[in-house]
């Protein structure tokens, strides 16, 4: 267990890991109110292809109760469509430790069809506000690079999980491709933040994204992270060329 003095990254500059997450809620503070239109600026739409694949490996049950919980939720994006594809008995609770991207989802789905089975909970993905071994399936998209402890994050979502439980992450992940990863990284580095600026009016918040990307361990050793946490038969999937990558894990 690391000390509160230890370091670790936030973007490029290396900061104080009790210093961390105060850097990170305020970059979400500042963009909740644009985030999704980010997104789909960002990507082109393509989280939404990403999101709806990640989904899909979740395979709610459409007839018997079936708990999930979706952490570092941010404004409900999987949440709504693990709802969604599930049957009247699927609950998805959606945890996130800054209350302006929970407060954006609860307005955003407050009046769809399925959201008296949504639960927003503010909480900490190192020390989730929930019971041992209560959900069928835990997954975390683009949060778990945020987390200034990643690997406290894992072990609580081994402990939150019921025997047999699903653990699936959506992150970004390295480019592997010649000549796209040179296009990919001069978009991500000039454009993103210009667009974040005129989106968000704070460039300086997607720069910090960028960043944070290609500081994250690549997909190997992620996975081996997932193994310590104590999961099994763990692999994962690289899409668009790398851009993303989707982990899986069970608890056995
Ligand atoms: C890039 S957003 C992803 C939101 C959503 N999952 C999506 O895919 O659109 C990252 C989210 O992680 C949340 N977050 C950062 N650190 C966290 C932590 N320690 N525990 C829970 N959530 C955290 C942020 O508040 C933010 O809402």
């Amino acid at each position: 267990m690391p000390a509160a003095g230890d370091q670790t990254h936030f973007g490029r500059r290396t900061v104080r890991l009790d210093e961390k997450q105060g850097l990170v809620n305020d970059v979400f503070h500042s963009v909740a109110s644009r985030y999704d239109l980010m997104n789909d600026l960002m990507s082109f739409g393509l989280h939404r292809i990403w999101k709806d694949i990640l989904v899909a490996k979740v395979r709610p049950s459409l007839s018997r109760p079936f708990s999930h919980v979706d952490v570092a939720g941010g404004t409900g994006d999987i949440a709504k469509r693990v709802a969604n594809a599930g049957g009247p008995l699927t609950e998805v609770t959606v945890v996130d430790i800054n209350g302006d991207m929970l407060r954006m989802g609860e307005r955003r789905l407050g009046r769809c069809p399925y959201a008296n089975r949504l639960k927003f909970i503010e909480g900490d993905a190192e020390a989730l506000p929930l019971p041992d071994a209560r959900f069928d399936a835990y997954t975390i998209a683009f949060g778990i690079r945020n987390v200034p402890r990643i690997e406290d994050a894992l072990k609580e979502a081994h402990r939150v999980l019921k025997r047999g439980g699903h653990f699936l992450c959506l992150e970004f992940s390295r480019v592997d491709l010649p000549v796209m990863d040179r296009l990919y990284d001069a978009y991500s580095f000039a454009a993103i933040p210009a667009i974040g600026q005129v989106v968000t009016g704070d460039g300086a918040a997607y720069r910090y994204l960028v960043e944070s990307i290609r500081k994250f361990p690549p997909p190997e050793r992620f996975a081996d992270m997932i193994v310590a946490a104590g999961f099994a038969r763990v692999d994962f999937t690289r899409l668009s060329g790398g851009v993303v990558a989707i982990h899986s894990a069970w608890k056995l």
